[in-house]
């Protein structure tokens, strides 16, 4: 497996992987690669020749600095973590080398970022879509995984691939759990026990939501039934609880009974456990 560092050796690795006929497979990451990640990089395997992983801690994405400073860094691990899954090239470019002197330009979300993660993060997706639009170029990558933990980033990213003619399929991957249904997080292993334990809160309110949902066609019902359980643990503050569509991201006030079948309709909360800030998500209406 290679290292490859800067974007421009990165460019001519993927020029010889087309030149020999092969598919460019990317999955971009942040590093403290986890469960969720590995899944990931299966789920490129099976889809295409060769694949790629970038570990990349952006600076443009974090409107906290003390957030970026303390976003583990397991480097080495993390290698190994690619060798084992049989990835072809670890993309670990340097800050410098991704936003040299004189850097400028930035891509624009639309009306999908203005929702959810958007008003609390300003800036977040700008920088999300800015360096998702390098990472392709300099892997010249012929499909990209998502995780469907960050729903909205992945309809972002989307829109974004389209909108741009960028070339890239984008696959959205299934939101890989821990043995307690938490979403498995880099941002996990800041919670102490205790705070790890209260987390289950998440995906248990997020199933009350959706059993709520099985008879209630009012939104704000669906959300009350999540934040009680939310409001029932003392460690956990709500940020927001939300149902939207799927597509659009819009809020919904009212499921109709078109709405009312897998893939419509999903719910998503952003909670803090002291100064960790975990987001989860699930579609109402998929049974499970
Ligand atoms: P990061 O948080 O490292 O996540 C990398 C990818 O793994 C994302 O697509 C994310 O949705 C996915 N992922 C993380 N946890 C997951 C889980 N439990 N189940 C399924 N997928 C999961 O998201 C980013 O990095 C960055 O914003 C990035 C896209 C790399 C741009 O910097």
């Amino acid at each position: 497996m290679l290292t490859i560092t800067t974007p421009a050796e990165m460019r001519a690795w993927a020029r010889v992987q087309h030149a020999a006929g092969r598919s460019i497979g990317l999955v971009p990451t942040m590093g403290a690669l986890h469960r969720g990640h590995r899944e990931l990089i299966a789920d490129a395997a099976r889809r295409a020749d060769a694949v790629v992983v970038s570990i990349f801690v952006n600076p443009l994405q974090f409107n906290e600095p003390a957030d970026f400073d303390r976003y583990p860094r397991p480097i080495d691990d993390d290698v190994d973590v690619c060798a084992a899954a049989g990835v072809a090239a670890v993309f670990a470019p340097t800050a410098a080398t991704m936003y040299p002197t004189g850097f400028q330009t930035r891509v624009l979300p639309g009306a999908l970022g203005d929702v959810m993660e958007g008003p609390g993060r300003p800036g977040h997706f700008e920088g999300v879509l800015t360096v998702v639009a390098k990472l392709f170029g300099a892997t010249a990558a012929d499909i990209a995984l998502f995780g469907q933990k960050d729903y909205q980033q992945l309809r972002l990213v989307t829109q974004m691939a389209s909108d741009l003619d960028l070339g890239v399929e984008i696959v959205g991957h299934p939101i890989v759990r821990d043995d307690d249904d938490v979403a498995m997080s880099s941002r996990n292993v800041r919670l102490d026990d205790e705070q790890r334990a209260a987390a289950v809160c998440i995906p248990r309110a997020l199933a009350a939501a959706a059993t709520t949902a099985a008879s209630a066609h009012d939104a704000d019902a669906v959300v009350d039934a999540a934040r009680a359980v939310l409001d029932d643990e003392p460690l956990a503050a709500v940020e927001y609880v939300t149902v939207f569509e799927a597509e659009t991201l819009e809020p919904v006030e009212s499921i109709e009974v078109g709405q009312r079948r897998p893939g419509a309709v999903r719910i998503a909360a952003a909670v803090w456990f002291g100064d960790v800030r975990l987001i989860d998500n699930r579609d109402l209406f998929d049974g499970g």
